[in-house]
């Protein structure tokens, strides 16, 4: 098959924010407790941090780092975490019906961050607690000094504060499923006055308020009008939070999943500048797609909990496959053509959990498939994406509808100098020969390639067999009457580097 994309640098679509490349750490199964935390695994440092997962965290390029929930954040006391270990009560967690130590909270959280060279992103309560614990925990987190929770965050040993920018106002509010759910008038109203009092404490923060829980609930788009019209004038991003089901043996559905991010991204950029023009207000708000993820072989409510509230419990250990890399491929390049309204997005989640990392408690530590698009796009999706024209051959899915072939994203680097070229083959039978016209750009060198592709679609990184699905280098782009030809083969994640 043969396919055609057209890039000029007068075509731009935007800047990639760094915040595009996040992550999420949930106090949910064995993400925390035997992910990154795990005192006494022979790689943990002194404060119980497990090495050979900061280097994978490391190599991952992740920036970002939403904490502490998630579905969690709504039933927390973020007080129960942080003091002496010893002092920290164990509680029945609700979210995910296990039983919490809190031996990790908000300050180990931090320090964490810091060794691994992360943003932190909090999340606050707004399903049980309010206004108050939200102001509570940001004076804790940020206030430098000479007031009763910065003097205790003192006391606890942390004389610096955390500094902690980015804010999530609660966790999926119009969820059934989440502690202390709310009606989009309720979650509005409350999530404007925490925002208020957060925003007075310290003006230096940036807030994200909680959009729908998926494009399929039922007060999909509504939601987000009302809230946005109760938090317009103190917010600057509305959340997205995506996951990609394959039902059955619906390759092709499936594959699909990804446009749906543009559709869902679309929508919603919709809604917000439509509350906008109603104020006639030239401000934008920004998204935060900060859940994302392939997630279906542990979603119900079966594989999602354990009986006897066990604490980290082996739950949500999704194995994903190199079809799953695809989609979540695809998923992350439709991210970064929507950069200019993309701020923020974070892979759910980092370890063991839907992760992109997976560990044995007490053990290895290895990548799944969806590490390395992941990781190629942290590292060379900085920069300027380009305003691609894209021709190729479709795939019918859904009802009937036509999707392309190719998904893919152009971003020319910060200073100028290179160009990476990202694309997924979603044709499974068919290599396709690309003819890219780089016009205008002053790029004769082609760099390098890297292709990642395997003999079984479902084939999955294990301990015992870590590097099954990898990348590898692929091979050269030809050059041919002006015009760089690539070769995709079929059912493939590749990434081309020019200069
Ligand atoms: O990432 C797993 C869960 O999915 C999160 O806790 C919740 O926000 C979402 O429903």
């Amino acid at each position: 098959a043969k396919a055609s994309i057209v890039l000029d640098p007068a075509f731009t679509v935007g800047k990639t924010d760094p915040r595009l490349f996040g992550s999420f750490v949930e106090h949910l199964g064995r993400c925390v407790y035997g992910g990154i935390f795990e005192p006494g695994h022979p790689t943990a440092d002194d404060e119980g941090f497990r090495q050979d997962v900061i280097e994978l965290v490391r190599e991952l390029g992740v920036t970002v780092i939403r904490y502490p929930g998630g579905n969690f954040v709504s039933g927390y006391n973020w007080e129960d975490g942080v003091g002496p270990i010893d002092k920290r009560p164990r509680r029945r967690e609700l979210a995910w019906f296990s039983t919490e130590t809190n031996a990790f909270g908000t300050n180990e959280f931090m320090s964490w961050c810091a060794k691994a060279g992360l943003e932190p992103m909090m999340a606050v309560n707004l399903g049980t607690k309010g206004a108050d614990e939200a102001r509570g925990l940001l004076e804790y987190c940020n206030v430098e000094g000479g007031t009763a929770l910065s003097a205790l965050r003192h006391q606890h040993g942390h004389p610096n504060p955390h500094r902690v920018k980015l804010w999530c106002l609660g966790n999926e509010m119009d969820a059934p499923w989440q502690i202390g759910a709310k009606t989009a008038r309720e979650y509005g109203t409350l999530a404007r006055e925490s925002a208020k009092l957060m925003r007075w404490l310290d003006p230096s923060i940036e807030l994200v308020a909680c959009g729908s829980s998926s494009r399929s609930m039922p007060t999909f788009a509504e939601w987000e009008r009302i809230v946005l019209e109760e938090t317009f004038d103190v917010v600057e991003y509305i959340s997205l939070h995506g996951y990609f089901s394959k039902h059955g043996d619906k390759s092709r559905d499936f594959m699909a999943e990804a446009d749906l991010v543009g559709r869902y991204i679309d929508e919603i950029v919709a809604v917000a500048d439509g509350v906008a023009a109603r104020r006639r207000s030239p401000k934008r708000i920004m998204l935060s797609f900060d859940e994302w993820n392939v997630w279906y072989r542990t979603r119900d409510r079966a594989t999602r909990t354990k009986p006897g509230w066990p604490e980290a419990p082996a739950i949500l250990e999704e194995l994903f496959t190199m079809e799953d890399a695809l989609v979540f491929g695809a998923a992350l390049l439709t991210l970064i053509n929507r950069c200019n309204r993309v701020k923020a997005a974070c892979v759910a989640q980092l370890v063991n959990v839907i992760g992109l990392i997976m560990t044995e408690t007490g053990g290895r530590a290895w990548r799944q498939p969806i590490f390395y698009p992941f990781q190629h796009a942290a590292q060379w999706a900085r920069g300027t994406v380009l305003d691609m024209r894209l021709a190729c051959g479709t795939f019918t899915a859904g009802d009937g509808e036509q999707f392309p072939d190719i998904v893919s994203a152009a971003v020319l680097a910060e200073d100028g100098k290179s160009l990476s070229l990202f694309c997924v083959n979603r044709n499974f039978d068919l290599a396709i020969d690309l003819e890219i016209d780089l016009r205008g750009f002053d790029l004769s060198n082609f760099v390098e390639s890297r292709v990642m592709i395997s003999d079984d679609i479902n084939a999955t990184n294990t301990a015992d067999d870590p590097e099954r699905v990898r990348p590898q280098n692929g091979p050269a782009a030809t050059r041919h009457k002006g015009a760089w030809h690539l070769n995709l083969p079929p059912a493939s994640w590749n990434v081309f580097r020019f200069e």
